[in-house]
C-alpha cells in the first residue's frame, strides 16, 4: 500500500486516507496473504457498530445452538480473534507510548506466538476447523478476491449512535484517553481524524457488495429491532439449518442483558480506565438505538445531518435513526 507521512504514532494509508496506527502496513501485507477458508466467517465493521454482537451471535450458532457447548465461558476475542488487532502491536497510541495496549492483553490470552509475525494471524492459522473472525479493515485494505474465498457478514450502525458510541470508547481505554467533549470528538470523527476513519468509504465498499452471495449486510437496527428475523437470515446466508428452537437459543444468549452478565469480550487487562468505564456503563453500555437523542444539541444534530446528506451522497444506504 502506498502511505503517507507518519505522525503521532499514526499512519494514512491512501488514496482513502485510512487512519491506523503506524505499525498497521506491515501487519496489512500479512493479511493480503492470510489462508481464509471457505467456511470463515468474517465479521467486518466500523467500530462500535455492533461487531462483538455479530460475533456472539455467529459464534453461537455455529458452535453453542443448543447452549451446551463448554468452549463458550473462554473470552469471544479469543474464541473469534480480531485480524485487526496486530497492528495494536506495542505503539497504539495517537501521542505517546503507553506501556499496557490492548495488544498486550491479547498477547497474553495467546502466550507463546511470535509478536513480529502478528498474534492475531498465527493464533487463527493455529485454530482448527471453520472459524468467526473479526476484523475493522475496509474491503479496500483486504485481499481483492477475499469474497471467493471466504463469507463476510458486514455490520453498519447509524453514524450518531455508532460516534457515541465511540466517543465513550475513546475516554475508557488508557491508549486514546479523550479528554475532550462530545461535540469535539464528533468534529474529529467527521473530520476523519478518528482511528480507522474515513467512515464513508467503509460502509459505502461494505453496501455496494451486498448482493453478493459470499456477503450478508446487517443494519444494528434491524437485529435490534428483530433479533430471531434477522438471525433467521443468517441462517439462510449460512446454510445452518438451525431449527426454530436453536434460532430463540442464539436470540436469547446473545440479548444485551445475558451478553452483559457474562462479562466484556476481552477480560480487563488493564486496557480501560477503569473507573471511568464502569461508571459508563462498560463494554456493554447501553445497546439500544437512538440513544444520541440524550447527547446531541440541536446545533450538532444539525451540523451531522448535513455531514450525512453531503456525504451519503447516491448510495441509498437506508440508515434508521429511531
Ligand atoms: P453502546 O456503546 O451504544 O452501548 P462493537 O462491538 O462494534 O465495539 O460495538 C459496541 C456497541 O455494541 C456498544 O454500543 C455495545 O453496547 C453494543 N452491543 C454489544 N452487544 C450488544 C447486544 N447484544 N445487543 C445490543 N447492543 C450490543
Amino acid at each position: 500500500q502506498e502511505q503517507s507521512t507518519y505522525e503521532h504514532g499514526v499512519v494514512r494509508i491512501l488514496p482513502d486516507g485510512w487512519l491506523y496506527p503506524g505499525t498497521t502496513p506491515r501487519f496489512l501485507n500479512r493479511i493480503q496473504s492470510f489462508k481464509f477458508r471457505p467456511d470463515d466467517v468474517l465479521v467486518m465493521t466500523f467500530p462500535k457498530s455492533g461487531t462483538t454482537w455479530m460475533q456472539e451471535i455467529l459464534w453461537t450458532m455455529l458452535f453453542n445452538p443448543n447452549l451446551d457447548n463448554p468452549q463458550a465461558t473462554q473470552p469471544l476475542l479469543v474464541r473469534s480473534a480480531d485480524l485487526s488487532v496486530d497492528m495494536m502491536f506495542d505503539t497504539v497510541t495517537i501521542d505517546e507510548i503507553r506501556p499496557e495496549s490492548m495488544y498486550e492483553a491479547f498477547k497474553k490470552l495467546c502466550p507463546g506466538k511470535d509478536e513480529e509475525d502478528g498474534i492475531a494471524v498465527q493464533c487463527l492459522d493455529a485454530m482448527p476447523g471453520q472459524r468467526v473472525i473479526k476484523c475493522h479493515y475496509p474491503f479496500d485494505l483486504m485481499p481483492p478476491d477475499l469474497l471467493d474465498k471466504t463469507k463476510v457478514v458486514y455490520v453498519a450502525r447509524n453514524p450518531k449512535d455508532m460516534v457515541v458510541s465511540f466517543y465513550h470508547f475513546y475516554k475508557v481505554i488508557k491508549v486514546f484517553d479523550y479528554k475532550g467533549s462530545l461535540d469535539s470528538f464528533i468534529k474529529l470523527f467527521m473530520d476523519n481524524g478518528v482511528i480507522y476513519s474515513p467512515y464513508w468509504p467503509h460502509i459505502k465498499q461494505g453496501w455496494q457488495k451486498r448482493n453478493h452471495p459470499n456477503l450478508h449486510f446487517v443494519f444494528y437496527e434491524d437485529l435490534k429491532a428483530d433479533p430471531q428475523g434477522e438471525i433467521q437470515k443468517i441462517n439462510q446466508f449460512l446454510a445452518t439449518g438451525l431449527t426454530e428452537q436453536q434460532l430463540k437459543n442464539v436470540v436469547q444468549h446473545t440479548s444485551f442483558s445475558s451478553m452483559k452478565s457474562r462479562g466484556d469480550p476481552l477480560p480487563d487487562q488493564g486496557i480501560y480506565n477503569k473507573e471511568l468505564h464502569q461508571s459508563s456503563g462498560g463494554f456493554y453500555r447501553k445497546g439500544v438505538t437512538g440513544d444520541w437523542k440524550n447527547h446531541f444539541s440541536q446545533e450538532l444534530n444539525h451540523e451531522m445531518d448535513k455531514w450525512i446528506k453531503d456525504n451519503i451522497g447516491d448510495s441509498g444506504i437506508p440508515f434508521k435513526m429511531d
